[in-house]
């Protein structure tokens, strides 16, 4: 069995969701359920044997240690973190708790238990560290894309705390020979992504008639990829990664938000149009996210060189299925749009009208 982490959150329950549909190996999905985390996204799968779901905090060592000595899995995915820049820019205790010391934690407990297996499992044991290209900084319009030599330089809480999980997984590995491999991707989008995210709360305050607001002047590039992309890199990276290495994904996607924006209000013009006028009509511009990143952008080259991996999605073919999705989906949307997240809607958003 695998053990994943986060894996009620977008892109954990994405890859549980795509794993057990590519094979029978069992998967053991560990989330606390923060705001971010819905059983909801994993309904499929109630009856499935093959999920085992727990019900843990990666900063609950005891938890920890008591799950793998039970489910003895041959691999640690660690998809679990506190995920939102602009969030860590309002709280960053929790971004500091669980994705240093969570990592932490759960390296050690990862590190003790995979001390003590047969030699021929402990050869094979790896612990999968899901992260993030916040980590290298910011580029300017005509800087080459982040490769995986580019120096470390995180901006926010958010960067900064991924960084430092980073560091942490590859100190594990030069000191104790943990088999690590870590991979940092760009902007995923898709189904099941909380509606925090540019993409879904673009789509969401479209349909429900609200302003779209782009922070700043809207030209700040991301490189978007299909979170189906990342987690086919991810089960490539975890069969035939080398050891301690680290590989960038991508999507060779890059856009500017504003673009985005009016992609994704044609779609919507397309699919559901409005009585009268277009979705572009109520884009608004607002106060910037403070130390926004201007851009990121991923070289994926030693990933594809090396493990052959490639993106199967464009952006206008994945935009336009997410769209489609969300479209689908309105339930579930409505569902995880509860009364905290409008708690949250209101603490960013109110103040930079
Ligand atoms: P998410 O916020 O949607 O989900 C995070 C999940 O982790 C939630 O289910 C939450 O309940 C769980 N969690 C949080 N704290 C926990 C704790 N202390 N113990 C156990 N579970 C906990 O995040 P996501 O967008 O799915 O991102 C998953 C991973 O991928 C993160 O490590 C993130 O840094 C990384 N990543 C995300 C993106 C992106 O665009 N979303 C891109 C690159 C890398
Ligand atoms: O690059 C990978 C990272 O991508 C992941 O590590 C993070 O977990 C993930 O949240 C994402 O970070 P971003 O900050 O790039 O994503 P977000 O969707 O929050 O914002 C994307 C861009 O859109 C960014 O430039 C800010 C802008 N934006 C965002 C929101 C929520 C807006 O203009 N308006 C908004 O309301």
């Amino acid at each position: 069995m695998i053990l994943v982490t986060g894996g009620a959150g977008f892109i954990g329950a994405n890859f549980v969701l795509d794993w057990l549909k590519g094979s029978d190996e069992p998967v053991l999905n560990v989330d606390k359920l923060t705001y971010a985390g819905n059983l909801g996204t994993l309904k499929s799968l109630k009856d499935d044997t093959r999920h085992v779901f727990a019900r843990a905090d990666i900063c609950d060592r005891e938890a920890i240690d008591a799950l793998l000595e039970q489910h003895k899995p041959r691999a640690i995915l660690h998809f679990a973190a506190e995920s939102h820049v602009d969030r860590s820019i309002h709280g960053p205790a929790e971004f500091v708790q669980t994705n240093v010391v969570g990592t932490f934690i759960l390296l050690e407990a990862a590190r003790m238990y995979w001390s003590k297996l047969p030699e021929d499992e402990k050869q094979a044991f790896r612990f999968l560290h899901v992260s993030t290209d916040e980590v290298y900084g910011s580029l300017s319009s005509t800087d080459p894309q982040f490769s995986e030599t580019t120096p470390y330089a995180p901006n926010s809480p958010y960067s900064a705390t991924k960084a430092g999980s980073d560091h942490l997984v590859r100190a594990y590995h030069h000191t104790y020979g943990l088999p690590v491999l870590t991979t940092n991707c760009s902007n995923n989008y898709g189904p099941y992504q909380f509606p925090e995210k540019l993409i879904p709360l673009m789509i969401a305050n479209a349909l429900n008639g609200k302003p779209l607001p782009v922070y700043g002047d809207g030209q700040n590039v991301r490189d978007w990829l299909y979170v189906g992309d990342h987690c086919s890199a991810i089960r490539e990276v975890l069969a035939r990664g080398a050891l301690g290495e680290t590989y960038n994904v991508g999507g060779w996607n890059e856009k500017k938000n504003l673009e985005v924006v009016h992609t994704l209000c044609d779609l919507l013009d397309k699919a559901k149009p409005k009585s009268s006028g277009s979705y572009r009509d109520q884009i608004t511009y607002v106060k910037d996210r403070p130390g926004h990143d201007r851009r990121y952008a991923i070289d994926a080259r030693k990933l594809e060189r090396e493990l052959g991996w490639k993106p199967a999605e464009t952006f206008d073919t994945g935009l336009a299925k997410t769209v489609q999705w969300y479209l689908d989906n309105q339930a579930w949307a409505d569902e995880v749009a509860s009364g905290d997240y409008r708690r949250w809607v209101e603490t960013n958003y109110a103040q930079r009208a």
